[in-house]
């Protein structure tokens, strides 16, 4: 018999895959499931990166091993992208990795900082990753709730002081997969001046960054002083619907920077070089596929809404994000609702309490599907 560690017989599954084993169960039977619970999109990846990847991947020389921290090509795009976003000026060489995404940097950097029994001050409901990655390296989650009477945002005077001592960074996640809560001028700078005291590291977690309707988020990294212990994590699965290519990039203080890639070096891999070409055309390139991709979900937005709002569906959305946060209605828990959804209406929600604790009584619905689902979705509500 194969002996397996205590940890992966330990480790409770991935949230998830949860949710896609009942889908699967569904489809076997026949019926057609409409998904809003996965967090990614309809939407295609801009054309001129595809054409860029297929470009990368004919010349050979990019078939091979490459820089743990990515092409300079690609790190002087998130240069550019980070200083026509946000107004910030990097260095592409120290203040920019490239990464297979957020989920990695988010593994990667709790072993950066946390070794057996140290904490980390994570604002719940979160996406489950952080936790995972923070007590994969030995420590544990301090979670602080982020409620509706602060819109979303978590009341850091709450924190208590001997967490606050011990805490070695701060993850924040604004606009807030699932809440969308977003970040505003006035709590960033507490933020900074709490972390600052406290000398926690600041682990900011961009993925939404570049969805949403009207008023654009801010960047912790346009704050000054901030440079010193903030890095933030961009990623192209959301911002340019490239879920499956796996690229993002972390970008913020020069230690954290390269604490992530030695970590990288030691027990991680490079990016895919034509990944990286595509990253960086869609950087340089995309922004009109970024006006597109807003009026898309803009309209889908309006459609879910309006479909909550007629079924007595209590909601709350800063218009960031491609999620609705919505209430379980009286009596149920959100297991028990996102039951009742795939059963009774074939449709699958993310019910909070996947998400931690302070997500139950709340599930969450994603927007990224296609409009004639979210039709089909307000017809079989009514029935
Ligand atoms: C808050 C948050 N961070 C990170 C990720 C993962 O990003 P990536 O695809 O870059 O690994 C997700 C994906 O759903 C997310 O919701």
């Amino acid at each position: 018999m194969v002996r397996f560690s205590k940890s992966i017989i330990e480790s409770a599954p991935y949230p998830f895959k949860k949710v896609n084993d009942i889908k699967a169960e569904y489809i076997k039977k026949g019926i057609k499931v409409i998904d809003l619970g996965v967090g990614d999109t309809s939407l295609s990846a801009p054309a001129g990166a595809v054409e860029a990847l297929k470009k990368a991947a004919e010349n050979p020389v990019n078939h091979h091993y490459n820089f743990y921290n990515g092409y300079p090509f690609f790190r002087e795009a998130a240069a550019v992208w980070m200083e026509r976003r946000h107004g910030v000026k990097l260095d592409p060489e120290k203040e920019i990795t490239a990464l297979i995404g957020t989920k990695e940097g988010l593994f990667r950097v709790s072993s950066a900082f946390i070794d057996t029994g140290d904490i980390a001050i994570v604002p719940g409901p979160a996406y489950p990753a952080v936790q995972s990655g923070i007590e994969t390296a030995g420590g544990s989650a301090y979670f602080i709730p982020q409620r509706i009477e602060n819109g979303f945002l978590p009341d850091l005077s709450k924190i208590p002081e001997n967490i606050k001592n011990k805490a070695k960074y701060i993850y924040i996640n604004y606009p807030n997969n699932p809440t969308t809560g977003t970040m505003n001028a006035e709590f960033a700078k507490e933020l900074l001046s709490q972390a600052q005291k406290y000398d926690w590291a600041v682990i900011s977690d961009m993925a939404y960054s570049e969805v949403y309707e009207d008023s654009r988020n801010i960047s912790l990294l346009e704050l000054p002083g901030a440079i010193e212990r903030v890095i933030e994590f961009h990623s192209l699965s959301k911002t340019f619907s490239m879920t499956g290519f796996r690229i993002g990039f972390a970008a913020g203080a020069a230690g954290i920077i390269s604490a992530l890639v030695k970590i990288k070096a030691i027990r991680g891999s490079s990016v895919f070089q034509p990944v990286q070409a595509a990253g960086a055309y869609a950087m340089l390139n995309c922004d009109d596929y970024l006006v597109n991709m807003r009026y898309y979900y803009k309209n889908n937005r309006t459609l879910l809404k309006s479909i909550f709002s007629k079924n007595g569906i209590e909601y709350f959305d800063s218009g960031s994000t491609f999620y609705v946060w919505a209430k379980v209605p009286d009596g149920l828990t959100s297991m028990e609702f996102a039951a009742l959804m795939i059963e009774k209406h074939g449709t699958v929600i993310t019910p909070g309490s996947l998400l931690g604790n302070e997500g139950e009584g709340w599930f969450r619905a994603c927007f990224a599907c296609k409009t004639e689902d979210l039709i089909e979705f307000g017809g079989r509500l009514r029935l």
